[in-house]
Parts: structure tokens; C-alpha cells; sequence
């Protein structure tokens, strides 16, 4: 009694089942019986073994042409770029759509698309993409792998995930603080070469294959960079010279560091410090230890700040924009405490000579004077005109209040130019 019941249960069902089946392959007509389940188990683990879905090939493996695999991505964050490691970190949306016309399932389905879930993901076949420059990346699994998986009715699939890169970018910083760098994101298939798989930027009229989220502003991003521009490209996608062509596509970020933190924070205090060493020309030529340590001072405070400058920096061998900005103030500090030896030589000189003048005049005119003049030098003695040296000392300080600021003045408007405009 029992198993009769179930038997006939049994039957119904499955004999209902399979008389929808034949009824929806057969009829081209509005009446759909399957429901999105089993139209998604019957695409993908079909019963029928000699028929079956198979992901491990990719959907045009038997024909002449490739399987192409347009490509987009959704820039979420442009998180950092790193000089002293070369790289930039970004998060992003990277979908793909390909014709896996396997999966047609106009006669099955009408609903406009299927979602497949995380689960299922595994038994479609998915392009092998990698970054062929990356150096970290992450898929994102809370809760659930963030990626999702669209069936179209002819057989388009749309696969899209949410990944965090580290990518590495070969910087040139000659023109460091003043550059411009172009960094690629290279993508590339590691096993299908072009004869089976090509990967295009998916272009569609209005839209670019690069975009972004409209909160992320490209000049604010970033601390110190501003995206000023993208670009796609295809690519050869060799490994080595004796691989064949990989499928592969290109793009470059184009990243403009803003110089509103090197000004504030290298250019205006060096610029102070450089002037600041002008003020021993303003001093008197006695005031020795003042000038002397005013010298010392800015020659030590610009190369502490040059070091400081450095230590953000990959210790590479060329010449940057930044070091030729630090040597030339220290240059043109260092001259400023040379001018001051030469001065004080010239002066002392002229002491010297006044002196002699003094030793050999003061007997007859003054004879009181003349335990200063044996004690110290006489400083305080105007007799007469100042002896030449001194004088000469005075013009070279005077010229040199106007030849320093001069030559800065020049330097700068060389500097600016060269590394701005070339
Ligand atoms: C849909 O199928 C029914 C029979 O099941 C048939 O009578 C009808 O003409 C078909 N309609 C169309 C638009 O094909
Ligand atoms: C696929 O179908 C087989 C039986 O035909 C079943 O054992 C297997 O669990 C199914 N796999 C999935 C992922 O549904
Ligand atoms: C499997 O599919 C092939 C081609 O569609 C068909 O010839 C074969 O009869 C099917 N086998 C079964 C067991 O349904
Ligand atoms: C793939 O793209 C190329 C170039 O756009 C085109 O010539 C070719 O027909 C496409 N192949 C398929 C299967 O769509
Ligand atoms: C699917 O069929 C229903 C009614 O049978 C219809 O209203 C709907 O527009 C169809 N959808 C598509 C994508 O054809
Ligand atoms: C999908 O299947 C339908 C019905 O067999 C067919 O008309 C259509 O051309 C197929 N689409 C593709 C892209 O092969
Ligand atoms: C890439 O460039 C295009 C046009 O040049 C622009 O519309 C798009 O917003 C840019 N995307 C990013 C992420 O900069
Ligand atoms: C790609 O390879 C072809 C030959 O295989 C060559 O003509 C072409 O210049 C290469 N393109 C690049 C960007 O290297």
C-alpha cells in the first residue's frame, strides 16, 4: 500500500517533469515549463554525459576562430603610489564578457538573464586572466566572494569580481618632485594564445573602458598625484622569446604629482634658509661670531633638510630635479660662508696695515692711545680714511647683498622652466 503510494508519487512527478522537458525543447512558443533551476543545472550538469557542459574548455576550442573577451574595469580606489617600492595599490571592479554559445538558452528560458551563484561559478568555463605586473592581490570574501556571474539568453556570459592590486611601476625620477609618471596595468591570459582566446577593451558607443566611481574625485584621491589621464592599448603578450603570442590587453594611468606639498614642505623652507644666510652681508664685518655661526647654521639646516628629503626616496643613481634644488642652495650657502673667510681675511689685512699706520702716527698725535693699539687691534680707531683691505672688504660685502639674491633670483628662473616645461 505504502510503496504503491510512493511509486505513483514517483511517477507523476518525473513523468511530469520529463513531459515539460520534451514539451519546452520542442515548442518555440511562450509557454516555458522549466524553471530557472533546472534550466541552470541542465546547461551546466546536464545529464546527457556525451553532451555535457564541459568548463575545462573554452567555448570556441573546436573552431577556427577565438573566443573573444571584452574586458572593463571600475576603478573603486586609487589608493597609494610608492616610490621608494614602485608600485601603486588600486581596487577595482574587472568584468568580462564573452559569447559561450553552449549556454544559449533561448529555447529553455525567456527571462532576459540568469545569476549564477558563487557555488556554481566552477562548472563555467572563465578566462585565465592574470596582472602580468602585480606584485600583491586579493580577492574579496565577505561574505561571499564578491563576484557575480550573468548568463544571457544567446549565450553571453558576464563575469565580474572585486580585487585589490598592488601593481609595480618602473618610475623615472629625474624630474622628481616636478614628474609625471605613466603607470600600466598589463592583463594577459597565462595558457590561451591568441589562436583560442583575445582579450579586447570592451567598447561600447559613450562609454570608456576605464571608468571610476563618481564619489572618487582622480585629482583628490590621491595624496600627492592627480589621474590626468588613460589610455588602452592592445599588446604583444610574449613572455619570452620563445613563447608564443598570449592574449593580452594594456592600459596606463598617467599620474601628475601635485607640488603643493614639496613647496610648502622643501622648496619655501630652503628658499628661507638660503636667504637667510644673505643676512651676514647686512652684519657687520667684526661681528664674527654671529656671521660664523649664521653660516654654519644654514649650511647644517639645509643638509639635515636635504637628508630628509632623500630618506622618502629609492636610492637611485641619477640626478634628480630635487637634488639639484638641494645642492644648489647648499652651494649657494656654503659660497655665503666662504664670502665671509674671504671678508675676514681682507679685514683682518686691513687691520694689519692700519696698525702699521697707527704705531707709526699715533706718537705724534695722540700718545694716550697707545696701550690699545699695543693690547688689540685698534677697531675702534678712526683715524683717517679705513686701511684699502677693509674698504675692499666692505664693497665685496655690499656687492654680494646684491650678487647672491641675483644669481638665486637666475637660478630659479632656469630651474622652474627646465623641469616644468621640458
Ligand atoms: C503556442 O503553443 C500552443 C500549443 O501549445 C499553440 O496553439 C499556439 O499557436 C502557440 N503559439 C505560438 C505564438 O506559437
Ligand atoms: C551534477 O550532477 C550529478 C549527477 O548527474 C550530481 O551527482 C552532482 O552533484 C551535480 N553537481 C552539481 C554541482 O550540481
Ligand atoms: C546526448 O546528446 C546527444 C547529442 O545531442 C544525443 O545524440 C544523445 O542521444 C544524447 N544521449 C542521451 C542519453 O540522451
Ligand atoms: C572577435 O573580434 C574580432 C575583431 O573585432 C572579429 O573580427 C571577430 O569576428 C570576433 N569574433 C567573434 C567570435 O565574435
Ligand atoms: C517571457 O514571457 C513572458 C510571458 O510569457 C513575457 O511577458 C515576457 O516579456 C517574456 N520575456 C522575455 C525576455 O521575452
Ligand atoms: C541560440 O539558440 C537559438 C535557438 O536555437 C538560435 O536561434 C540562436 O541563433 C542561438 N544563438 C547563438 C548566438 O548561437
Ligand atoms: C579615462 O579616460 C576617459 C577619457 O579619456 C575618462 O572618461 C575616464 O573617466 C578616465 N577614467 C579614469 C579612471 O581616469
Ligand atoms: C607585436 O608583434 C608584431 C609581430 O609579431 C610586431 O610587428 C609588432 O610591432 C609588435 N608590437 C609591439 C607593440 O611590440
Amino acid at each position: 500500500m505504502m510503496m504503491s503510494a510512493w511509486s505513483l508519487i514517483f511517477m507523476l512527478t518525473s513523468g511530469r517533469w520529463l513531459a515539460g522537458a520534451l514539451a519546452c525543447r520542442s515548442l518555440n512558443n511562450d509557454t516555458y515549463c522549466m524553471g530557472r533551476r533546472d534550466v541552470l543545472n541542465h546547461l551546466l550538469n546536464g545529464s546527457n554525459e556525451t553532451d555535457k557542459y564541459d568548463p575545462r574548455v573554452p567555448p570556441d576550442y573546436e573552431e577556427e576562430h577565438p573566443t573573444n573577451v571584452s574586458i572593463r574595469i571600475h576603478l573603486l580606489s586609487f589608493d597609494s603610489v610608492s616610490e621608494t617600492t614602485m608600485d601603486y595599490s588600486v581596487e577595482l571592479y574587472l568584468s568580462m564578457t564573452w559569447m559561450d554559445v553552449r549556454l544559449n538558452y533561448t529555447l529553455l528560458h525567456n527571462s532576459s538573464w540568469l545569476e549564477v551563484d558563487t557555488k556554481m561559478m566552477d562548472l563555467v568555463w572563465v578566462p585565465d586572466v592574470y596582472f602580468r605586473n602585480e606584485k600583491e592581490a586579493s580577492f574579496h570574501d565577505v561574505t561571499v566572494p564578491n563576484k557575480y556571474m550573468h548568463l544571457y539568453r544567446e549565450g553571453e556570459v558576464k563575469y565580474s569580481m572585486r580585487l585589490s592590486l598592488t601593481l609595480s611601476c618602473r618610475m623615472l625620477l629625474q624630474k622628481y618632485p616636478l614628474d609625471t609618471q605613466r603607470c600600466p596595468m598589463l592583463i594577459q591570459s597565462y595558457t590561451y594564445t591568441t589562436e583560442n582566446v583575445m582579450f579586447y577593451w570592451k567598447a561600447d558607443e559613450g562609454t570608456h573602458p576605464i571608468t571610476h566611481d563618481a564619489e572618487i574625485a582622480l585629482n583628490t584621491e590621491l595624496p600627492q598625484f592627480s589621474i590626468v589621464d588613460n589610455t588602452t592599448e592592445s599588446c604583444n603578450g610574449t613572455m619570452d622569446v620563445e613563447t608564443p603570442k598570449f592574449a593580452c590587453i594594456k592600459a596606463h594611468f598617467t599620474l601628475k604629482r601635485d607640488i603643493g606639498f614639496y613647496i610648502i614642505q622643501v622648496y619655501v623652507p630652503s628658499i628661507l634658509i638660503v636667504a637667510l644666510s644673505w643676512v651676514s652681508f647686512w652684519l657687520d664685518l667684526d661681528a664674527i661670531p654671529a656671521r660664523v655661526s649664521l653660516g654654519v647654521l644654514t649650511v647644517l639646516t639645509l643638509n639635515t633638510h636635504g637628508s630628509n628629503v632623500q630618506s622618502q626616496l629609492p636610492k637611485v643613481s641619477y640626478i634628480k630635479a630635487i637634488d639639484v634644488w638641494v645642492v644648489n642652495s647648499l652651494i649657494f650657502v656654503f659660497a655665503a660662508l666662504l664670502e665671509f673667510a674671504y671678508v675676514n681675511v681682507l679685514a683682518r689685512r686691513g687691520d694689519k696695515e692700519l696698525v702699521a699706520t697707527q704705531v707709526f702716527r699715533i706718537p705724534m698725535e695722540n700718545k694716550d692711545s697707545r696701550f690699545e693699539v699695543n693690547g688689540n687691534p685698534p677697531r675702534h680707531l678712526h683715524i683717517g680714511r679705513p686701511a684699502p683691505s677693509r674698504m675692499r672688504a666692505r664693497k665685496i660685502d655690499k656687492i654680494s647683498r646684491i650678487v647672491f639674491p641675483g644669481c638665486f633670483v637666475i637660478f630659479n628662473m632656469v630651474y622652474w622652466p627646465v623641469y616644468i616645461y621640458t
